[in-house]
């Protein structure tokens, strides 16, 4: 009969760490990383309606998508510029080799792959500056690839 206790006790723990990791807010916001299927290859990007020209748009009163291209040894757009009290959904692809996109001080961290669209969603309150940093070693000059994040 513990055995069995154990066993649910430990499901628990494994729901609860899942739940903390989907629902988690660290900082600013919430990040949900969902699994989308985009795909779109980096000889397509010049061509393409959002990411030829990587930007901020607005699509409601309070939500932004972000239309964010990495590649050596650089993200565009930078800086990053979206506003206080709003939903943003950030689409970003690399136009090279695997790149990383990382927030320090927020959840945001994906890994960026050309070829796929890593989608993430955050939440932003008060006006700050963040740091975007590549945390996936992409190159000789691998350490100096940065941007910026402005929430204004
Ligand atoms: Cu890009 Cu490391």
């Amino acid at each position: 009969a513990y055995e069995k206790l154990w066993l649910v006790a430990a499901l628990l723990l494994i729901v609860g760490f899942i739940a903390t990791i989907t629902y988690g807010s660290v900082g600013l916001g919430i990040a949900m990383l969902d699994d989308s299927e985009e795909t779109i290859e980096p000889k397509e990007l010049n061509d393409d309606e959002r990411f030829g020209e990587p930007r901020v748009e607005q699509v409601g009163e309070n939500e932004y998508e972000a239309y964010v291209v990495a590649q050596t040894f650089i993200f565009q757009p930078d800086p990053i510029e979206v506003p206080a009290n709003s939903e943003v959904t950030f689409y970003v692809t690399s136009r090279d080799v695997i790149h990383g996109f990382a927030v320090p001080g927020t959840n945001i961290n994906a890994m960026v792959i050309p070829g796929e669209v890593s989608k993430m969603t955050v939440e932003f309150d008060e006006p700050d500056e963040y740091g975007i940093v590549c945390n996936e070693y992409c190159g000789d000059f691998h350490h100096t690839m940065e941007g910026q994040l402005n929430v204004v």
